[in-house]
């Protein structure tokens, strides 16, 4: 087949290594089949899932039940296992088997790990099995109502919030053990200009760290609270401007090498509930491309070949993803896009349509993604 690719831009199919598919436990959100349709209409072809779904994935059975389910999608999808029986950081999983049966890294992610000896013994695991161990860094003991940023918006509101020093104080936790264990660790969706100097800083050290910054935290402010409620309430939130030009600046000097979503779908009555009740996260995978485009390329931030290593190689690299050992001759992931068209977020392929950029005006437009050699999206 000859696919006319005339003005756009071919790239290596993108990767996520961070999205919730909900699936098992809370299908109503979103679901295996529904996140890979998402996923491929933003020029994703691999993700990797999150383990707080329910159950949790801190079991062989859950793990090999939703691989099994995933193996019949379009996309390459993944699974994170839970670095702790159900998220609860107390017992420990068997890290070795559940790396055995497919789980490509360990996480914490929806409930950070307070134990600093238990997630120390967890990463020495990770290191000797040789996966990433990525990271929710919010300490809860610092957290009134988490979602929203402690500072003026917050006053505003009336409400205590989630100050920076929650996260920063566990991604300085980290970065030492990272450090001195050795092991590749992924401080995920940094928000905080303070948690970036942390990354840089250990990094410059010798210490095997990572970290993902997602499309909203580069592209908004605490200010989208006021504008958008509770579709603008994730963890951890979103911060000053400050705060936002030191991501950039993080991805700009490699600080950051990952860009990923953290979609997280929830139903529209669930986030119809007041600010401080309605549940935090934000769906992403439809629109995180063009935000790219429009927040970091556009404005000069970076090179569409560096937005692309950050959405492409690194990921896939990081997590030894077939993806980043295709060789020539061999059936491939690639997207096709055009960088320049302008367009406007109005319906997705997520069951769930949580995102304060409905209406935006963004730039770059996904037009095909083949996985496997097999066309899986088509715009249109
Ligand atoms: C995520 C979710 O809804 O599962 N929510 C969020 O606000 N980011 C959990 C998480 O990523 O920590
Ligand atoms: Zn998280
Ligand atoms: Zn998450």
């Amino acid at each position: 087949q000859v696919i006319d690719a005339a003005g756009l831009t071919v790239a290596p199919g993108l990767v996520d290594t961070h999205v919730h598919f909900r699936d098992p436990g809370f299908t109503h959100k979103e679901t295996i089949h529904t996140g890979a349709l998402a996923a491929a209409r933003g020029g994703f072809t691999s993700v990797i899932c999150m383990a707080n779904t329910s159950p949790t994935v801190d079991n062989v059975s859950v793990l090999t039940d939703i691989l099994a389910r995933a193996g019949k999608e379009d996309i390459r999808i993944y699974q994170a296992a839970c670095v702790s029986r159900s998220l609860k950081g107390q017992e420990p999983v068997d890290m070795e088997e559940l790396k055995s049966y497919g789980a490509c890294g360990f996480t914490d992610d929806g409930i950070p790990i307070r134990d600093a000896a238990f997630l120390y013994s967890a990463m020495e695991k990770a290191k000797e099995l040789n996966v990433p161990i990525s990271l929710h860094e919010e300490d809860p003991s610092f957290i009134k109502n988490n979602g929203i940023n402690h500072g003026n918006v917050s006053d505003e509101l009336g409400i205590y919030g989630s100050p920076s020093i929650a996260e920063e104080s566990l991604v300085a936790r980290d970065c030492l053990l990272a450090l001195r264990s050795g092991a590749d660790v992924v401080i995920q969706h940094i928000s905080s200009g303070r948690s970036v100097n942390l990354v840089r800083m250990f990094k410059a050290q010798g210490a095997s760290l990572h970290a993902e910054a997602t499309p909203h935290h580069f592209t908004l402010t605490e200010d989208a609270v006021l504008k958008y409620g509770s579709l603008a309430k994730m963890n951890p939130p979103l911060r000053t401007e400050e705060d936002r030009l030191a991501v950039i600046q993080g991805l700009v000097d490699g600080t950051i090498d990952i860009i990923a979503t953290d979609h997280a779908p929830h139903s529209k009555e669930e986030k119809a509930r007041p600010l401080t009740a309605a549940p935090s996260g934000i769906t992403g995978l439809e629109t995180s491309l063009a935000l790219g485009i429009t927040s970091l390329v556009r404005p000069g931030h970076l090179t569409l070949m560096q937005l692309l290593e950050k959405m492409t190689v690194n990921p896939a690299k990081l997590y030894h993803l077939p993806a980043g050992k295709i060789k020539e001759g061999e059936a491939a992931d690639f997207v096709l896009f055009d960088p320049e068209e302008c367009w406007t977020p109005d319906e997705y392929a997520s069951m769930s349509c949580n995102t304060p950029f409905t209406g935006w005006k963004l730039y770059g437009k996904v037009k095909m993604t083949i996985c496997r050699g097999k066309i899986v999206y088509t715009e249109g």
